[in-house]
């Protein structure tokens, strides 16, 4: 047996995303978001499930700060419904739904938890879907507006912010892939929205500066990892090109205030163009405070003539895949993050997310055993100490997710949680991979 340590400064977390947790979703005052009309369409999620309900912690916040007390994290990353607070997605604050976050935050604190907000995990109002959504430069002033109200609301007591999560599922994946909300297939829209997302990042940025000057801001996009099937040159472009689409396209803009030129030209062969306005870049590169990064899977990647816009067949390492269908590669987690820090310097760093779906449920005597989840974490968290011993400056690890949820496209079926949740009646059981995780966040450190 084997004993991996992590620092002692090392912060632990657990993480939610309001749609995905809430439910409430026609309470409190709140409109209606792009994802609650996306879902209540027919055909676009798994067995027609919808937010509605989701763990119903528009209710429950209370039991969720317990599960997290009890879990020992230091902070708890969850998201604002914009559509709660703003219903008409600028103007006027909600105060229920402002008080209901509040509530939230005073409760976390009572509890010795910290807070870390994000401000957009892709539930765009659909009054402002209406006008253009982020296809539109407005939608990105209509985000300055309501990044500041929360900035007024909450920044006396919450230090940690994150501007966007994983802007190119809220832009590609979103507007041409077509499988989250809104559902669009249209390479221009993508484009276009990945670059408003970031201009929204970048003036957002810029107030926090004023309004919260000892507070911590950052965003966080997702990434993986492509291992080149053979040294060959076809393999490994094929390999950097798919890569770039997630990590260069959203740091590159931040971190060195420029676009990939590769993937512009990609894209422009297939008419999509991007509209950059004077100052944009400088807005968009301004001073961050830490990077967050949310890593899931990663493949050995394949050069395939016509595979669409990217030619890389992703092939599983082993054959080793989570119930969503995700191949496990640990070993990419580290390769991830030390390129990370070769390619834009040593840029603090939260792993915003981590973690992996099983859907395992509870057995008779109340237990829910979820060791292939251990199994995953072990893996992940043993490349994170690699990477650290590597001199990679990783800041926090916050698992994905404190509880099973609503996970998108796929529904309830998809379980993420250490929690266990019932939908139909909203208990909580924690999971083996909880309890793990508790000794693992007290202890600072596992057994391999
Ligand atoms: C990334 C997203 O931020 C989160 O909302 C989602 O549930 C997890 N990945 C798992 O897919």
């Amino acid at each position: 047996m084997t004993k991996i340590t992590f620092p002692e400064n090392l912060k632990w977390g657990a993480a939610t995303a309001s749609y995905q947790i809430e439910g409430g979703a026609e309470e409190g005052g709140r409109s209606l978001s792009i994802w609650d009309v996306f879902s209540r369409t027919p055909g676009n999620v798994k067995n027609g499930d919808t937010g509605d309900h989701a763990c119903n912690s528009y209710h429950l916040y209370k039991e969720d700060v317990q599960l997290l007390k009890n879990l020992g994290v230091d902070l708890y990353r969850f998201s604002i419904s914009w559509s709660r607070v703003l219903p008409d997605g600028t103007g006027e604050l909600n105060e229920e739904g402002v008080q209901y976050y509040s509530n939230l935050i005073d409760e976390l604190i009572a509890n010795d938890i910290e807070p870390m907000i994000t401000l957009y995990h892709w539930d765009l109002p659909q009054v402002l879907q209406e006008k253009g959504g982020w296809e539109s430069r407005e939608t990105a002033h209509a985000f300055l507006h309501y990044a500041q109200k929360m900035f007024e609301a909450y920044g006396d007591r919450v230090n940690n912010w994150i501007t966007m999560n994983e802007p190119w599922c809220a832009s590609f994946l979103s507007n041409y892939l077509g499988v989250h909300a809104p559902g669009k297939q249209d390479l221009q829209a993508g484009v276009d929205v990945a670059h408003n997302l970031m201009v929204a990042h970048g003036l957002a940025v810029k107030s926090f500066r004023d309004m919260i000057p000892e507070g911590k801001i950052g965003y966080a996009p997702n990434i993986g990892w492509l291992e080149p099937y053979s040294p060959s040159e076809e393999d490994r472009a094929a390999c950097r090109r798919s890569m770039m689409w997630q990590k260069e396209w959203f740091m590159d803009p931040v971190f060195k205030g420029t676009y990939p030129d590769t993937l512009v030209k990609l894209f422009e062969k297939e008419n999509a163009y991007l509209h950059i306005e004077d100052g944009d870049m400088d807005l968009i590169s301004q001073p961050i405070d830490f990077m967050g990064i949310n890593f899931y899977t990663g493949a050995i990647g394949r050069y395939k003539e016509g595979e669409g816009l990217f030619d890389v067949e992703e092939i599983a390492p082993d054959e080793r895949r989570t119930d969503i269908g995700w191949p496990i590669y640990a070993e990419g987690f580290y390769k991830a993050l030390t390129d990370l820090r070769d390619t834009y310097g040593d840029v603090p760093i939260y792993i915003t997310e981590n973690g992996a779906c099983y859907n395992h449920e509870v057995e008779e005597d109340g237990r829910v055993r979820d060791q292939e989840r251990i199994d995953y974490l072990k893996q992940h968290l043993t490349s994170l100490d690699r990477a650290i011993k590597a001199g990679v400056p990783i800041e926090g690890y916050i698992v994905w997710s404190l509880m099973d949820n609503f996970e998108w496209a796929e529904g309830y079926e998809k379980r993420f949680g250490v929690v266990h949740i019932d939908f139909d009646t909203f208990e909580r059981t924690p999971k083996d991979s909880y309890y793990w995780y508790a000794d693992t966040v007290k202890n600072h450190e596992f057994e391999r």
